[in-house]
């Protein structure tokens, strides 16, 4: 076995293992990002001074396709690779399980230069059982997985290199995947085009197919952040839930990949959110955010404060929302800045 190889399988293992410590699994996640990185000739203190099109983002009318370092730099978010890589390897035994004796084919959508959620399964399986497509805008970002192919010996799993948009591409009839992993997204759904891409790709999956996330629910919730900061210091026991940081108020939008369709429009690029009634409350102590919580595969969920996509989101409203409080809502709104907007509240007592 090559050394690249057989340290990138240890990193793998690490994070396959959730029994490995929180530390380890830091560890591996950085090691992988800085040999992939190294390995496509990418100096990050360079790039602060210099960009180039390896740290461009890219604006697209359906949200921003974030850069080529940015997506290898999402590795480092350890408990987000950990779980997602854990969720891909349980997709894939149960994708091997519904399709028995068929060449599991896995599209990686928004892959970025790394293609962490498809290059470490090739090098578990055979490309006679499985057999992988890599898809991302940026066709820098393809190049980079090209050469991660060839230095990690799986060149022959790779069915597809694919500089194409995830939100428009059509797979023909014996193209269509078994398993569809697609990570373009920011929390609260803002920003990056993952409601877009779902809606492309969830229905262009095989029938029986698995996409991954499978579910992205954004909920609302008074969070208090000083409690949360305590929290931190002194873990809550059981019976002291009433001293939670958030107190929920209910879903807003969820995003399910099995479901896309049900998906209610409300205007051109516009889809009907849930509205939520909202108390009054302290807007600098517990002011109204939003909160994304993930379900990648089955008991694979990645939930607050978990990583960056977890971390909750701050919602702009009039104060007037805070004194009364009153029922909100939102729409979700599919454009060059996706996101949910609120889009009016009726006060408590009033009758609008
Ligand atoms: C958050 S990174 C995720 C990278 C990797 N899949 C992972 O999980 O670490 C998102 C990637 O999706 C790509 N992307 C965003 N929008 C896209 C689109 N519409 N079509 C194809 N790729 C897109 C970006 O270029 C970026 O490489």
């Amino acid at each position: 076995m090559n050394d690249s190889r057989d340290r990138f399988g240890r990193w793998i293992d690490c994070l396959l293992d959730p029994s490995r410590s929180p530390g380890d699994q830091r560890q591996a996640a950085q090691e992988w990002c800085e040999w992939g990185l190294d390995l496509l000739g990418v100096d990050e203190n360079e790039l602060a001074t210099r960009p180039d099109a390896f740290s461009a983002d890219c604006r697209l009318p359906i949200g921003k396709a974030i850069s080529p370092l940015g997506a290898a730099r999402c590795v480092r978010e350890y408990r987000r690779t950990a779980v997602f890589l854990q969720a891909m390897d349980a997709a894939l035994r149960c994708a091997r399980k519904r399709f028995p004796g068929e060449r599991i084919h896995v599209l990686e959508a928004g892959c970025g230069p790394l293609a962490p959620l498809a290059l470490p399964f090739a090098l578990r399986y055979p490309p006679d059982e499985v057999i992988f497509s890599l898809l991302d805008l940026h066709p820098i970002a393809i190049e980079g997985t090209r050469r991660m192919a060839r230095e990690l010996g799986v060149r022959e799993s790779v069915r597809g290199y694919l500089a194409a948009d995830a939100t428009t591409i059509q797979f023909s009839e014996p193209d269509r995947p078994h398993v569809i992993a697609c990570e373009v997204l920011l929390r609260a759904l803002k920003s990056e085009p993952q409601v877009a891409a779902t809606r492309n790709l969830a229905p262009q999956l095989r029938r029986g197919g698995i996409f991954l996330p499978e579910r992205i629910d954004v909920d609302a919730g008074l969070f208090d952040q000083a409690k949360w900061t305590r929290a931190l210091t002194s873990p809550m026991k059981e019976g002291e839930e009433g001293l939670s940081p958030i107190q929920e108020l209910g879903r807003v939008f969820g995003l399910d990949a099995s479901a896309v369709n049900e998906l209610q429009p409300r205007g051109a690029g516009r889809f009907a959110a849930t509205a939520v009634n909202v108390p009054p409350h302290d807007p600098e102590r517990t002011p109204l955010h939003l909160f994304t919580r993930i379900r990648v595969f089955g008991d694979h969920r990645l939930g607050d404060f978990d990583s960056s996509l977890n971390l909750p989101e701050r919602v702009k409203y009039p104060a007037a929302l805070a004194v009364k409080g009153g029922l909100v809502e939102f729409y979700y709104e599919v454009s060059a800045d996706p996101g949910l907007r609120l889009v009016g509240l009726t006060a408590s007592g009033s009758n609008r």
